[in-house]
């Protein structure tokens, strides 16, 4: 019998946390994979999503320079195939007093969280739009309702991707292709420690599943929502953030992200 290729789902970020359990998900439902990160550890995850009957395509790659970008994209195009689903959820958190932040720091953020990002979904998107198919998860998050205290860049570049995905949705309404943001809140991953932020309460609170997590985003995408925010907490959390004073929550922030802020 001929071989019948499967949909290409590509996903970013898919070393570990969120990004590892969207591609898990799609390997299950049965897409074949190219998945990137900036670390070996990329190769692991594709053994791991092998086991689910997936062909995965593993990118080394630095999503926050151009160039990176464009190493993901032509593994995308070597494999001859159209992307069905792009989930671009490769990000960096950084936290503490953003005076005393390296400038190479809070910029791996931007290049990272906004500017690789945005070039890729650019991209891949152009194709999606010559097929007038697919469908686009965009990584957001709850912190791009608030102004970060002790986390400012971060919150920032998560308040671009959510205020982008909404916009780019709405150029693409009379296509065939949809843009879904997930927002999470915080979340069990490597994030916190990457971040530097494990001396802060939100960097020792309980937090989300990403397992929890990516399932609801996932599905956000298969539906074509506009946007989820996932698990209640973090639907009341944002629903507030809607109706407080910038101040106020910029205060909440401080609470919860200032280094030293957790239990000794
Ligand atoms: N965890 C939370 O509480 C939380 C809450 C809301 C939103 N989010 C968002 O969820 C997304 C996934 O984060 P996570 O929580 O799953 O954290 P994570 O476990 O640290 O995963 C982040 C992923 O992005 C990759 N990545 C980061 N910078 C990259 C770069 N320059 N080039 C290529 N890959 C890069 C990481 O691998 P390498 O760095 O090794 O390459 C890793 O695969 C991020 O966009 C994050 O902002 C997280």
């Amino acid at each position: 019998m001929a071989y019948v290729a499967k949909p290409l789902a590509v996903v970013t970020g898919a070393s570990t946390g969120i990004g590892r359990e969207l591609a898990r998900i799609a390997a299950e439902r049965g897409n074949d994979l190219v998945i990137a990160a900036n670390e070996d550890r990329i190769e692991e995850a594709a053994q791991f999503l092998r086991e689910y009957g997936a062909t995965v395509v593993a990118v080394n790659a630095d999503l926050a320079t151009l160039e990176g970008v464009d190493k993901l994209c032509d593994a995308i195009h070597a494999t001859g195939r159209p992307v069905e689903l792009l989930m671009a959820n490769a990000g960096v958190g950084l936290g503490h007093a953003f005076l005393d932040q390296e400038v190479d720091a809070w910029r791996r953020v931007v290049d990272t969280n906004i500017t690789g990002t945005v070039y890729l979904i650019q991209k891949i998107g152009q194709g999606m739009r010559m097929r007038n198919a697919g469908r686009i998860l965009i990584t957001g998050s709850i912190a791009g309702f608030m102004p970060g205290s002790f986390q400012a860049v971060y919150n920032g570049s998560k308040a671009f991707l959510n205020s982008f995905s909404f916009a780019l949705r709405n150029e693409l309404k009379d296509s065939g292709i949809t843009v879904t943001c997930l927002m999470p809140g915080a979340t069990e991953t490597e994030f916190f420690a990457r971040a530097g932020m494990l001396d802060t309460k939100v960097g020792q609170a309980e937090k989300d599943d990403p397992v929890d997590v990516a399932a609801t985003g996932f599905a956000a995408m298969m539906n074509g929502e506009g946007d989820v925010v996932s698990g209640w907490k973090n639907k009341l959390q944002s629903a507030a953030a809607n109706v407080m004073p910038a101040g106020m929550l910029a205060e909440q922030h401080r609470k919860m992200a200032e280094p030293g802020s957790g239990k000794h």
